[in-house]
Formats: C-alpha cells, sequence, structure tokens
C-alpha cells in the first residue's frame, strides 16, 4: 500500500568524533555540548546523564515543564532549567541526571516559569549549572530514544513525534574549529507522507493522553545502553568515564502493572509493501508499547503474530514475562513479507494463539492489537466478529490508512469499522503517517488497560451477572427442590463462567431471605456447580416480594458496571407479599428479570415480576419435572435479547 505524496526528508546523525579524547598536547581535554532547542524533552535522550546548550528566550515558548526541583522526564530541558534557575532566559549550559520514576510531582511557579503537576511519571530528571566537574567529561553528541532522526525537514514538522534538533558541537574556546576533527556526517533520505488524513483524526489520538510526547520505564536508559553498546561509537567512551549509571535505574518488576491483567496479541504488518524502514519504526513502538506497559506475570503479558500471506506466531503469551526481556526479542524479529492478510491473521489468533497451551491465562481478558500500514488485502469483517464472539478484543492501528483516492482500492470499505465492536473511537487509532505511530503508544496503552472497557469481545455467555432467586417454601418438597437446584445448575452450565465472564450469586427464600452465595464467590465454574449442589432446602412460608428486594440490595448492588443484570425468580405458589413494586424497583435499576412459575405458582405475579415483553421472560411448567425443557428456552432468549441490543 504505497502512500500517494512522498516527501524527502533529510535525516543528518552527526557523527563527531569526541573531541573530549584527551590527547598528548593537550591536557586539559575540552567539553563539546550539544545545543538543544527549547521543546527538548529529558526523555527523549537516552543518557543517563549529559550536557545541553539551550538557546536563549525559551521561556517566551513557554513549553511543558512538571515538577520543582525534580522533573517529569516529560519536561523541556531548557524551561526546567530556567525554573530551576540554572539558566536564565538568555539560555546557556545544564547538565541532566536522569533519576527514577516518581509519584508525585509538584508544580511551582519560579523565575517566570510555571510549572505543572503531574501524578505518577515513570522516569524523573534533575537540572544543575553546565560546569563539568574535574576529570568528567560528557558525551559530546546526543543519544536520542530511539535511534532517529535528528534534523527533520518537512512541510508538517508539528506532526512529527519527536522535537527537531540539530546537535551542534560547540568549538572549543580559543581553539580555531579547523584543528578540531572533522565531523563525519551521515545523510539518510526516508520518504515520508504529506497526505494525510483529516486532522480531526489525528488531533483524536492526540487528545486521548494528556502528555502522549513521552513515556519511557525507568529501565530505559539501561536498556539502551545495553542495546547499544559496541554499536554505539559515543557508549563506549562514555561507560568508560566510570559513571555508575545502573545504581540510578531502578529494577523491573517481573510482577507487571497489576492494573492491567490482560492478554495482549499484537498482529504486526510484515506485508512488502511496508517497506524496511517503516517495519522498523514498526518494531520501535512494539518496544516502546512493551516498555510502557510493564509486561509481569501479575499484570499483562504480551505475545506477537507477524502476518504477510500467513500468520506466523513470533512469540507466545507466556514466552516472555517482563518488558526488559520483550526489548532484544522484538528488535530481532525480521520482515517475512507477503500481502496484508490481516482476516487470515484474526482467524488464527482465535483458533490458535489464545491457547491454555500458548500462555492464555482466563481470568486475564484477551486483547488483540491489529496493525495496519494502509488497508487489508483480505476481508476482516467475518474473521473479527468470530474472534469477538469469542471474547477477544480487538483494536485497530491503522497507519497512513487509505486517502479519497484510494480508497477505491480497498478490499472492504470501512474495513475498521467493521472490525471493533464500537465505531466510538475506543477500539480504533487511526494514525497518520508512520512518523507520528509514536505518539499512539500512550492512548493504546491506555485503552487496552482499560478493562472495564474491554466489554465488547463479551457475549451473552460472559457478560452478565446472575441471580437465581429461589423459593425454598414448604409446598416445594425436599425432591422438588432438587430438580429445582439441578435446573439452576443445568442454566449455569452454558454460561462461561470467571470473575471476569459471567457470575452467578444465589438467593433461597421462605418467609425470610438467605443468601447463599453472592457474585463472584464461586468464580470457576466447577466450584460453581458443587456450591449449587450444596444447597439445603429451607421449608417455610413464600414471600416473593421481599426476596427481590433482598436480591437487589444483596447481590445487584455489588454488580458491576459492565455487566448484564438478569435474575432468575423460581417459585410454585402465590406470595405472602406484593411482589408488584419491588419487581418494579429492580427493572428501573436495569435488572432483566425472567419469572418461572411451577404447579400453583400465580400467573399476575410472574408477568410483574417478569420484563417486558412478558412472553419472552416469563415461563410456567405444570410440574417440576418438566423444568427441564426450559433450560434451553432460558439461554435461548437471554442471547436473543443481548444480540439484538445495539452494541455502539
Ligand atoms: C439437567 O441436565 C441433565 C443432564 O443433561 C438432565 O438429565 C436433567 O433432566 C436436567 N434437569 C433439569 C431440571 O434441567
Amino acid at each position: 500500500m504505497s502512500k500517494a505524496t512522498l516527501t524527502t526528508v533529510f535525516i543528518a546523525f552527526l557523527l563527531t568524533s569526541s573531541g573530549a579524547k584527551p590527547n598528548g598536547k593537550n591536557k586539559k581535554p575540552k567539553q563539546a555540548v550539544p545545543a538543544i532547542e527549547c521543546d527538548m524533552r529529558a526523555g527523549k535522550i537516552s543518557l543517563s546523564e549529559f550536557i545541553v546548550k539551550c538557546p536563549a528566550n525559551c521561556r517566551e515558548t513557554k513549553e511543558k515543564v512538571y515538577g520543582t526541583g525534580v522533573f517529569a522526564s516529560i519536561s523541556s530541558i531548557c524551561n526546567a532549567a530556567i525554573h530551576s534557575g540554572v539558566i536564565t532566559n538568555s539560555g546557556g549550559k545544564v547538565i541532566v541526571m536522569k533519576m527514577a520514576g516518581q509519584a508525585i510531582y509538584k508544580g511551582s511557579l519560579a523565575n517566570g516559569v510555571r510549572s505543572l503537576s503531574l501524578p505518577n511519571w515513570r522516569e524523573s530528571f534533575s537540572v544543575s549549572v553546565g560546569k563539568p566537574k574535574q576529570g568528567v567529561t560528557y558525551p559530546s553528541t546526543l543519544v536520542f530514544v530511539p535511534s532517529r532522526p535528528t534534523t527533520v525537514k518537512t512541510g508538517e514538522p508539528k506532526d512529527l513525534p519527536y522535537s527537531t534538533v540539530s546537535p551542534v558541537t560547540e568549538a572549543p574556546e580559543a581553539e580555531p574549529s579547523s584543528t578540531a576533527a572533522p565531523p563525519t556526517t551521515t545523510h539518510v533520505t526516508i520518504p515520508i507522507t504529506t497526505s494525510a488524513k483529516p486532522r480531526a483524526t489525528v488531533h483524536k489520538v492526540r487528545e486521548a493522553a494528556p502528555a502522549p510526547e513521552e513515556h519511557k520505564p525507568p529501565s530505559e536508559t539501561s536498556h539502551t545502553r545495553e542495546s547499544l553498546a559496541g554499536s554505539n561509537p559515543f557508549e563506549s567512551g562514555f561507560s568508560a568515564q566510570g559513571h555508575d549509571l545502573t545504581a540510578r535505574v531502578p529494577e523491573l518488576m517481573s510482577q507487571g502493572d497489576p492494573n492491567c491483567k490482560v492478554d495482549i496479541a499484537f498482529l504486526m504488518d510484515g506485508s512488502w509493501s511496508i517497506g524496511k524502514r517503516r517495519f522498523k519504526i514498526q518494531k520501535d513502538f512494539l518496544v516502546d508499547v512493551s516498555q510502557v506497559i510493564n509486561v509481569g506475570v501479575a499484570g499483562p503479558m504480551m505475545g506477537i503474530i507477524q502476518y504477510g500471506d500467513d500468520p506466523v506466531t513470533e512469540f507466545s503469551l507466556k514466552q516472555f514475562s517482563s518488558s526488559k526481556d520483550l526489548k532484544p526479542a522484538i528488535s530481532k524479529i525480521v520482515q517475512k513479507g507477503g500481502l496484508s492478510n490481516v482476516g487470515k491473521a484474526l482467524s488464527y489468533i482465535n483458533q490458535h494463539f489464545f491457547s491454555d497451551a500458548n500462555g492464555n491465562r482466563g481470568g486475564a481478558p484477551n486483547v488483540a492489537v491489529v496493525l495496519v500500514d494502509g488497508w487489508p488485502t483480505d476481508k476482516v469483517e467475518e474473521a473479527s466478529r468470530l474472534a469477538r464472539e469469542s471474547g477477544i478484543n480487538i483494536f485497530f492501528v491503522t497507519i497512513e490508512g487509505p486517502d479519497e483516492n484510494e480508497k477505491q482500492n480497498v478490499v472492504e470499505t470501512n474495513f475498521v469499522d467493521k472490525a471493533v465492536c464500537r465505531t466510538n473511537g475506543f477500539f480504533s487509532l487511526p494514525i497518520k503517517s508512520w512518523f507520528a505511530l509514536r505518539k499512539a503508544v500512550q492512548p493504546l496503552v491506555k485503552q487496552v488497560c482499560d478493562t472495564d472497557r474491554l466489554v465488547c469481545s463479551k457475549t451473552c455467555l460472559n457478560a452478565n451477572d446472575i441471580a437465581f432467586v429461589i423459593d425454598g417454601s414448604s409446598s416445594v418438597g425436599t425432591g422438588n427442590f432438587r430438580t429445582v437446584l439441578q435446573f439452576v445448575a443445568n442454566v449455569t452450565q452454558e454460561f462461561e463462567i470467571s470473575d471476569t465472564d459471567t457470575r452467578v450469586g444465589i438467593v433461597q427464600y421462605t418467609y425470610e431471605q438467605r443468601l447463599e452465595f453472592a457474585f463472584g464467590q464461586h468464580n470457576n465454574k466447577a466450584d460453581l456447580l458443587n456450591a449449587i449442589k450444596r444447597i439445603n432446602y429451607w421449608s417455610g412460608g413464600t414471600s416473593t416480594g421481599a426476596a427481590i428486594t433482598f436480591a437487589a440490595d444483596q447481590l445487584f448492588s455489588k454488580s458491576k458496571p459492565n455487566k448484564r443484570k438478569i435474575m432468575i425468580v423460581i417459585t410454585d405458589g402465590r406470595s405472602y407479599d406484593d411482589v408488584r413494586a419491588p419487581a418494579l424497583a429492580v427493572h428501573r435499576k436495569g435488572v432483566i428479570a425472567y419469572s418461572i412459575g411451577i404447579a400453583w405458582a400465580a400467573q399476575d405475579e410472574l408477568e410483574y415480576i417478569a420484563t417486558d415483553p412478558d412472553r419472552d421472560h416469563s415461563f410456567f411448567v405444570d410440574e417440576f419435572d418438566n423444568l427441564y425443557k426450559y433450560v434451553s428456552k432460558i439461554i435461548h432468549n437471554i442471547c436473543n435479547e443481548f444480540n439484538s441490543q445495539p452494541r455502539n
């Protein structure tokens, strides 16, 4: 899917040989100081400690700064330096030292710069006056995270995910620059598109996260160091100075982020059309996501599938259990080539990837994030629907999607809307250009971790909180009560039971009410069926109305917001109390009520209890032995109703 308009972009890597090398004649090494611009954020530079030179008048740019003294790494270095009083508004040299992330950054007003407060960022820095200590030499060139262009010319520089920077080696004072080793400059030409998707779309992505620019985990620096070791000409010189960088970098938690317990399959585009360079950007993106999302056994686990003609599992969900291990694994992925058969890949993950043998944890929602360059070469609608119905939440990240002229080439129009279950934008991230992909890291991580909103994969069998309200009055009798329990067990048997799927709670009532067990008290099927079997027959009067109110208070009040609340009342006689008001009250709370009457049950009460239309929610059998006939009927109706409701 090649793009319409191509613009040439020059990237200059300024590969200077270090001016800091001591040579015999010059005992005092000169410190070369790379210049940065006002908008340069500390997090963009993958060094633990470095020196930079800020230009004048940064205060006027009002670049954002978060914190006081210690700043979140998304802050502008120069403005943080002005805020701290390290430089004035006329610019100057600043030494930056990276630090661990903090739980809170407090904003303040200082030296004419208003810094903001920010909770919980993963990396910090402090600034000090740009005078290197005796014997300490800082890198003469900055290393960016990840390795990326340092100078970009484009018609729309604002849309690029990084700032435009020209590292300039400052000529040592009192020494003509011609005597210094000449800088080696490499120009790399890469195409980027300027054929834009509507601005609004890009805007949406931006707004999804307050500060999408930069968010590196605390370990980033050390990782970059490891991966660059031996290949980066600056790294060895820097390390040789004897700085103990690793000591400042906190350890990764292999437990992962417990607030993001999801099993994620990333489907990466390996088709030929994507090209080598974009494939690399895609890998960098996945590396970033893997670092930000904080992978671990008690948090998110991720695997990667590369698709082309056919999908191939690069690694399963359980293969790597920390962000640290994922980074080199992702970097090593080799492009396979072929078409962009996304539909085929979705069928593949549905049938093979999310298996227990592959590390599918069951208790964690399944998420598939599909990265698409342009558009797929096959149809995705059917495969997506089947995947969603088996519980997979599908996200589409489309990069450089079809523009107006290209739409005619697309196999399936509006393929994203057809593939995701909600067209409200939550499950789709359209990215204007490959260079803007990086901005999607934060919004994407936020969205895939928002487990309360991962309800699109919900089906009629896994999306419910079901309360059975069982008549235990004397008229039922022990034998029939066992039949009722068998009926409850048979209905329960059909649902997917877990804490994140369908949950079941049971109330038995006579004149009084008894909570047999609450939602989630037994959250696997075997335990639940056992608990149902163990319920003891109570025997007594029949107060169905009070029992409904009791179920509302004891069970539905603890229902999760994304669950469908279903109540199934089973009774064999007329109630001593009024059922109408209690039934109305639970209907108003969004409970879908079914009534099952046996033998002496009163038809009018069954209809009061049931949600309208009654014929779909109210059943009557003349004897207990015929109850079994309604197992499939009730499942069928629950599913029918679920499927007929709008999903958007
Ligand atoms: C429950 O299921 C079993 C096994 O299918 C069946 O024999 C029994 O009649 C069913 N009972 C009720 C009450 O649904």
